[in-house]
C-alpha cells in the first residue's frame, strides 16, 4: 500500500520474505481521514496489548505472509500442523479475540473496527470468519501445558471466547506508541541496511534479556562465519519480573560500543510480545527474522522458554519437524554456554571437558535477585558496565 524510498525489498538481500514478498496493510495516506470517519459507523472490537502488537508485525510486513489475523482453516491447520492452510510453515496462532458482547454486534462478511485501550479506532477489519474455538487444545498443542500459571497459557485462558479472522487495515501511523524510534525499522528497512552494508549473510539474534557473556558468546561465534549480526531484543510485552526493555536498551547500546565491531552489528527492536511458547516460538521467531532479511536465526537453551516447561533443547529438536528449506532461514544451533574456570574462557558443552564445578552459571531469578540488591555478578557471567546499567536503570525504576 504505503510506497517508501525502497524498491522490492527482495532486491537487497539474498533471502526472500516468506511467501514471497513482504506484506504491507497501511491505509494510503490520502484516505486516511475518509476511513476513520467510516470506522465510526462500525462495530467496535476493543484490542489488548498482544493484539495491538501483532496489528502492528501484520501491517509492517514483520508477519508477512499474514495480510490479517487468522480465519479458522488458518487457525486450525496452525495449531494442528504448523503449517497455514496453504501448507506454508507457520507456528503460532495469530489471533483476534472478542468477548461475548462484541461477537454478538458482528456479522460474517462484514467490517469491524478495531480500537485500542483508550477507545480510538487503530484500524479495520473485513470479517471472513467468526468462530469459536477450543483454549485447552491451543494450550496443549502450541505450549505443550494446559498449566494455567504458564504466562502464554494464561494469556490465551484471559481472551474472549469468539475468533474474529479476516484482513486488516491499519489507519494510524503506529497503533502502539514506539519508544525506541532510532532503533525501529520496518522489514523493508532492515533489509536496505543490510544491503547498504552489503551484507548477504546476517543472523538474527532474539533476546528478553540482557546481553550476559553467554549471549555474546554465541553471537559472536555465529558471526564468525557470516556477514553481519542484528540485535534484535524483543521490545513488547513481556512478563512483570523480566528486565524493562528501556533499561534492558541502555544494556545493549553499553555493550555494543564497548565490545562489539560497529561496522558488523545492528540493533533494531522486535516490537513483538512475549509468549514464552518455548519450540513454537523459536520457530515463529525465526520466520520473522527472516521477513526482516536474516538468513540465518540463532537458538540456544531452552529459546523463549519460561520456567521447566519445555527441554533444554526442545526448541531445536522443533526444526526437524520442517523439510529443508520450507523455513528458508537456518537456524544455528548453540549449546549451553558458560565461562569455564578450567579453559579460562567461553565455551559449551560441547567443547568443555571440565567438570560443572568449573562453570560460572547464575539463573535468571538469581542475576534479578542481585541486581535489585546492587550486587555485581561475576565479570565472567555478565561484563561490569552492562551490570552498572542495569542496577542503575533497575534502582531509578524502583523509585
Ligand atoms: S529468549 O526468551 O529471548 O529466548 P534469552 O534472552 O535468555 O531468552 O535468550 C536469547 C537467546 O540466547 C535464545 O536463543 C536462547 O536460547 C539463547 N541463550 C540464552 N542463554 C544461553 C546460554 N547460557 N547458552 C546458550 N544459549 C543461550
Amino acid at each position: 500500500m504505503r510506497s517508501g524510498p525502497m524498491k522490492s525489498a527482495t532486491e537487497y538481500t539474498a533471502i526472500a520474505p516468506h511467501g514471497g514478498e513482504i506484506i504491507d496493510r497501511r491505509v494510503p495516506e490520502g484516505e486516511r481521514a475518509g476511513r476513520l470517519e467510516k470506522a465510526g459507523e462500525l462495530p467496535k472490537v476493543a484490542v489488548g496489548a498482544r493484539a495491538l502488537s501483532d496489528l502492528e508485525m501484520i501491517s509492517t510486513g514483520v508477519f508477512s505472509p499474514l495480510t490479517g489475523f487468522m480465519g479458522r482453516e488458518d487457525y486450525e491447520s496452525v495449531v494442528d500442523t504448523m503449517r497455514l492452510a496453504n501448507g506454508l510453515a507457520w507456528s503460532m496462532p495469530i489471533t483476534l479475540s472478542a468477548n461475548d458482547e462484541e461477537a454478538n454486534g458482528l456479522k460474517e462478511g462484514g467490517e469491524a473496527a478495531l480500537t485500542d485501550g483508550e477507545g480510538r479506532i487503530v484500524a479495520t477489519i473485513t470479517i471472513t470468519d467468526l468462530y469459536s474455538y477450543d483454549k485447552g487444545h491451543e494450550a496443549k498443542a502450541v505450549y505443550r501445558t494446559e498449566d494455567g500459571s504458564h504466562p502464554g497459557v494464561a494469556a490465551l485462558y484471559r481472551q474472549g471466547n469468539t475468533l474474529v479472522g479476516g484482513e486488516v487495515t491499519l489507519l494510524v501511523e503506529s497503533p502502539n506508541p514506539r519508544p525506541f524510534p532510532g532503533y525501529y525499522y520496518e522489514p523493508r528497512e532492515l533489509r536496505a541496511v543490510f544491503a547498504e552494508r552489503g551484507w548477504r549473510r546476517v543472523v538474527g539474534f532474539q533476546t528478553r534479556n540482557p546481553v550476559h557473556r553467554a549471549h555474546e558468546y554465541i553471537q559472536k561465534s555465529a558471526l564468525e562465519t557470516v556477514d553481519g549480526l542484528l540485535l534484535n531484543p524483543l521490545v513488547g510485552e513481556t512478563k512483570s519480573d523480566d528486565i524493562p526493555a528501556d533499561v534492558r536498551m541502555r544494556s545493549y547500546e553499553t555493550i555494543l560500543d564497548r565490545y562489539y565491531p560497529k561496522q558488523r552489528t545492528v540493533l533494531a527492536v522486535f516490537p513483538a510480545a512475549m509468549r514464552y511458547a518455548g519450540p513454537r516460538e523459536a520457530i515463529f521467531h525465526a520466520i520473522c527474522r527472516k521477513n526482516y532479511g536474516c538468513t540465518h536465526f540463532i537458538v540456544g537453551r531452552d529459546h523463549a522458554g519460561v520456567g521447566s516447561y519445555y527441554g533444554t533443547y526442545d526448541a531445536q529438536h522443533i526444526f526437524d519437524e520442517f523439510e529443508d528449506g520450507e523455513l528458508g532461514i537456518t537456524p544455528l544451533m548453540f549449546e549451553h554456554s558458560f565461562f569455564c574456570l578450567n579453559c579460562g574462557g567461553m565455551a559449551t558443552t560441547k567443547t568443555c571437558p571440565h567438570e560443572s564445578e568449573a562453570h560460572v552459571f547464575f539463573s535468571g531469578t538469581k542475576v534479578r535477585e542481585m541486581l535489585a540488591r546492587g550486587e555485581y555478578p561475576p565479570p565472567e557471567f555478565s561484563r561490569p558496565e552492562v551490570v552498572e546499567v542495569l542496577i542503575e536503570g533497575l534502582r531509578a525504576q524502583a523509585k
